[in-house]
Order: C-alpha cells, then structure tokens, then sequence
C-alpha cells in the first residue's frame, strides 16, 4: 500500500512548501503544490480534494440560504417548516457530495452518515479509482435553524480490494491511522476549509468575492494546553465518575466552559485557542454518541496533525481503534496534549473499569 512520506510525522511539515508570501494562494494552488509530498504523486489524491472542495462551496452557498426558507419555501414545495429543511439540507449536502466525487473518477465508493450502507460510485472511463471516501455531510445540524455554525467532515482512504471489482465494506472498516487525507468545512462566521494529507494542517477560508478557497491559517498547531472545555454538562449526572471528577476539576481550576453542539464547530475552536473536546458515554449512549468513522477518526487526524490528542475514554488512541461496523460509535477526548493529560490522570484514579 502506497503511504504517505510524513504520515507519521504528527505535525509540521519538515519540509515547508515553497508559497508565496505576498499574494493570494488559493486551494486548488496549494493542492497542487502539494503532490510532490506523496509518493505516489499521480495527482489522484488532488482531484479528489478537488471535488471536496467545489462541494463545500455548493453546501455553502444552500446553508448560507437557510434562514430565508420561510419567505422562500423549501425547493420541492411539500414542506416548508425550518424543522423540514434542516432535515432537508443534511440529504442535500449528501447528494452534492456524491455528486461531486464522480468528477474526478478517483473515488469508487463512499459512506456517510445518511446512507445506512456503503455506496458504490460509476467510474469515469475506464479509469480504475482507488480511494473511498467517507463524510457526515452536514454536522451539527440541529444548529441550522438558529443561525449557529455547521460543518462538512470527511476521512479518505486507499481501497484495498482490487480495483478491478466493486468495493466493499472493509475498504471503508481501516484504522483512522490509515488515512491518507482528512479534513472539515466549517460554515461560521466566515466559512473555512481544513485539512491535511499527514504533513500538518492548512486552512483555506472561503472569499466569498472571488468564488475561492484561500490558503489563511499556514500550518495550524493547537496550543499545547488551553483554558476551556467542550462537553454537554448537561447530561452531568450521566456521567461515569472519573469523568464528573474531571469536569468538577475544570470548574474548579475557573476553566470555562465553551459547547456549541456542532463537533466542527468545537474542534475549530480548540484548534486555534487551545482546549478539550469531550464526549463521554452517558445512559443514553453507553459508547459514546459520535461516530467514529465519519466523525471522530477524521478530526483526530486533524488534531494529531496539529500537534494534539486523540483518545477514547478507555485511554486507547482513537487512530488506534479497529472498526467493526460503518456506523459505529465511540467515546472522545481530543484537544490540548496537557489537558487530555490531566484528564487521563483522573481516568486511571477514578475509573471503575479495567484500562
Ligand atoms: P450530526 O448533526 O451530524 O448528527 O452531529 C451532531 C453531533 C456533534 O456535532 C455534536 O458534537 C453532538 O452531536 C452534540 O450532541 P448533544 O446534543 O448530545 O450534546
Ligand atoms: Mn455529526
Ligand atoms: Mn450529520
């Protein structure tokens, strides 16, 4: 299997790309670049992150239009509460996903979050693609309707069954560390793409002008520890007991307390400023509720790759982790190596199960 030079570099390029300083570098420019960082420079895996990104600026373009479903109405006209098109905008942005993966021909098969199995994608010529790539189309959704940031997140992988047949699930059931690309879009205040190929993270924020991915945030590294922590507090009394000591903890040492309810949009913010991201397992969702293939392998690339922690609540590396099923779910911590440090003391002190 052909691997990427720096993916196991963890973090900043050792070899800095050669951009201009003192003008515009636009995605496409940077992808571009980039390939030389790949052994197999073939510029399969720019055509892809090509697609990616004509799909962003599509979601965007609909996301940035859903206040106005009210006065508008909702497209097919059968529906037209928010409720409904938020509903709506998850479907749409998972069709223009797949929509545009088919342009390059370098995808054979996806799976998302909408999609209950793995879907097969009609190759372009007789060209044998050999990545699969996989996405939640629309994170954090329930924020649509009041005007609070979503994002895009996506993982891909090369196939490992011979590209001459179909794909099959266990192209898709790889260890995240096996990622050759990952990455988010972040519709916020400004919309941003991030991602990386295993050689540090680079954000791309979308200028709106000029219809264009613009290389803003070189080389992002998250702070080595940080002030805040993201996690539902409210299911508190949920909580395993390392866990309620761990946000005591927090709350004692006057960290404050940041949780938008869009992953996305909380990693984002961890990234730039330091922190931790939680989701532990509550009575509802005894393994967690996010999931690991589409949600949690993708951002913990980022993380790792920005110089950070990625693991579950039973301590493992969530790179680490073997899948089982496409919708599986697992518990995180990620975010600030000293803060994930302080919360793995506390796992080992209070946990009641075997680590
Ligand atoms: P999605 O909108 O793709 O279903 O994901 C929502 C996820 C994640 O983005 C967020 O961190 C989490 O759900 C919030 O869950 P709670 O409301 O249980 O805190
Ligand atoms: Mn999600
Ligand atoms: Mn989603």
């Amino acid at each position: 299997m052909a691997t990427n030079k720096k993916a196991e570099s963890n973090g900043a390029p050792s070899r800095p790309l050669n951009l201009p300083g003192n003008r515009i570098v636009t995605l496409d420019e940077f992808i571009i670049r980039s390939e030389k960082d790949f052994d197999y420079a073939t510029g399969e895996l720019t055509g892809l992150l090509r697609d990616i990104g004509v799909a962003a600026k599509i979601i965007n373009r609909e996301v940035n239009k859903a206040g106005l479903v009210s006065i508008l109405g909702v497209a097919d006209g059968a529906e037209n509460t928010s409720g409904d098109m938020q509903q709506k905008l998850d479907v749409y942005a998972n069709e223009k996903i797949i929509e545009c993966l088919q342009n390059s021909g370098e995808c054979c098969a996806i799976a998302s979050e909408e999609n209950d199995s793995i879907l097969q994608i009609p190759s372009v010529g007789s060209k044998q693609s050999k990545y699969v790539v996989m996405f939640d189309p629309l994170d954090g959704s329930s924020n649509i309707d009041v005007n609070v940031s979503v994002g895009t997140i996506f993982a891909i992988y090369r196939r490992k069954s011979d590209p001459e047949g179909p794909a099959n699930v266990n192209d898709f059931l790889q260890q995240g560390s096996k990622q050759v690309a990952a990455g988010y879009v972040l519709y916020g205040t400004s919309t941003i793409l991030v991602y990386t190929t295993g050689n540090g993270v680079n954000g791309f924020t979308l200028d709106p002008s000029i219809g264009e991915f613009c290389l803003s945030h070189r080389n992002m590294r998250i702070p080595e520890n940080g002030k805040f922590y993201s996690v539902n507090q409210g299911y508190y009394s949920k909580f395993d007991l390392e866990m309620r000591r761990y946000v005591d903890n927090c709350s004692d040492q006057n960290y404050g307390l940041r949780y938008i309810g869009s992953m996305v949009s909380d990693i984002h913010r961890i990234l730039i400023q330091g922190g931790i991201f939680l989701y532990p397992s509550t009575r509802k969702y005894p393994k967690g509720k996010l999931r690991l293939l589409y949600e949690c392998n993708p951002l913990a690339m980022i993380v790792e790759q920005a110089g950070g922690t990625a693991i579950n609540t039973q301590l493992k590396r969530i790179l680490d982790m073997d899948p089982k099923e496409l919708h599986q779910r697992c518990t995180v911590a990620i975010g600030s190596p000293a803060m994930v440090e302080e919360l793995r003391a506390f796992i080992e002190r209070y946990s009641a199960l075997p680590l």
